[in-house]
């Protein structure tokens, strides 16, 4: 059993698929650990360090592995390189990527998409959206404090006194929560918003106040599995004269509003962003997904009449080693279910919902329901 950890290709992806604490793990399970040179210096891990815990480094690793680890889904020039009935395990991005997940099917890879896991108790451990995005919550506070030219806790000091920031954070999933939990450590004054009816006690314990439009509809806005729906046209007008006229007094916004398989919904126009005083900052996490701030742009932080709209991509990534950290457990965890330790080798469970809900392809077809080419009625 050949486990590779691969270099990412991308150059704006610092992030890493293994730590030396994870290739010690699959050293223990039995599995022989490759690593490219140079995969995890982006992180602040050296290929030393991985070698002290047991791995070999090889130029091309992935080339005859049995399972590859990565961040981003392979490009064809990797994956030409990989062997057939490889398993590889990524962030594959797989919406409205057919060609893509062609092209895995192609190289006959099986290969696990890891931001498909179920989100049920025993999964936990290796869900990458929640570990990505407690991070990108933190680093959206930090990054918005930077920018922001004023101290955000309440000073006295002898030389007068420095008002707390008020910071607004719409949408309160685990990047929302973890913004709200930073801003409150860092002596924000802090308000929240979402459409989901349960959130409003999470944000209350943590000190914070819950605003919204809490209508019938807002009743039953959380789906089975604890996402948003998108809200219907009369709910968004009475959302956004609520938001226009609580936002022009904030100092901070955050939004982290998302609705699986949807674009992004816009919760912030161009005339709440006019309305705000200048000096003020809005940090969107949707960004990469359409954006819930009008105005903007994915990459850049722009201003508009002395607001910063920050438009960072990749957030978990400026905390890299961070990142890469959890990513690395949130991949063995899952990685393990898959490792027959007596025998050392990979023994898949294929009825286990964890591999049912993650592998996009299998014997060079696209096999996972979302995503299987429609056959011709
Ligand atoms: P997400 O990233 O899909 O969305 C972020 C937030 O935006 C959500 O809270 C959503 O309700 C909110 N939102 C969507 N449309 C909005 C609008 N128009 N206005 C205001 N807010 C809007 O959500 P995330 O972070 O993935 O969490 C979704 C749920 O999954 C949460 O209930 C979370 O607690 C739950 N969860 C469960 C886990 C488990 O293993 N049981 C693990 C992680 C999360």
């Amino acid at each position: 059993m050949r486990i590779a950890v691969a270099r990412e290709v991308d150059s704006s992806e610092p992030r890493v698929a293994a730590t030396p604490d994870t290739v010690k793990k699959f050293k223990s399970f039995g599995a022989d650990v490759v690593v490219e040179p140079g995969a995890g210096i982006k992180s602040g891990i050296l290929d030393a360090e991985f070698e002290a815990a047991g791995a070999t480094l090889v130029a091309g690793a992935a080339k005859d592995a049995d399972v590859v680890l990565k961040v981003r889904r392979p490009t064809d020039a990797e994956l030409s390189g990989y062997k057939r009935g490889a398993l590889v395990l990524a962030i594959m991005d797989p919406y409205g990527n057919d060609a893509a997940l062609a092209a895995l099917a192609k190289a006959g890879v099986v290969a696990f998409a890891m931001e498909l896991m179920p989100r049920i108790t025993r999964a936990q451990s290796m869900d990458v959206l929640s570990s990505q995005a407690n991070l990108a919550g933190y680093r959206a506070v930090i990054d918005a404090s930077a920018e922001y030219g004023r101290a955000l806790p309440m000073m006295m000091t002898a030389a007068g006194t420095v008002p707390a920031a008020k910071i607004f954070v719409m949408g309160v999933g685990v990047a929302g929560l973890q913004a709200i939990a930073t801003a409150r450590r860092l002596g924000g004054i802090v308000t929240a918003t979402d459409v989901r009816p349960a959130v409003k006690e999470q944000v209350q314990s943590l000190g914070a106040k819950f605003i919204a439009v809490e209508d019938d509809e807002f009743k039953q806005a959380e789906t089975a599995g604890g996402y948003a729906k998108e809200m219907s046209k009369d709910y968004q007008a009475k959302q956004a004269a609520l938001v226009a006229e609580h936002i022009k007094k904030q100092d901070i916004v955050i939004t982290t509003a998302l609705i699986p398989g949807r674009p992004a919904p816009k919760l912030v126009s161009k005339e709440m962003v006019a309305s705000m005083r200048p000096g003020s900052v809005i940090v969107d996490l949707a960004v990469e997904r359409g954006g819930n701030v009008e105005g903007a742009k994915p990459g850049e932080v722009v201003e508009v009449n002395g607001v910063k709209i920050v438009g960072h991509n990749n957030m978990p990534g400026r905390l890299a080693a961070s990142s890469s950290a959890l990513y690395a457990r949130n991949l063995l965890t899952f990685l393990e279910t898959m490792i027959d330790k007596k025998e050392k080798q990979l023994a898949i469970n294929w009825d286990d919902d964890l591999i049912k809900g993650t592998a996009l392809t299998r014997d060079g077809a696209v096999i996972h329901p979302n995503f299987k080419p429609k056959t011709a009625a």
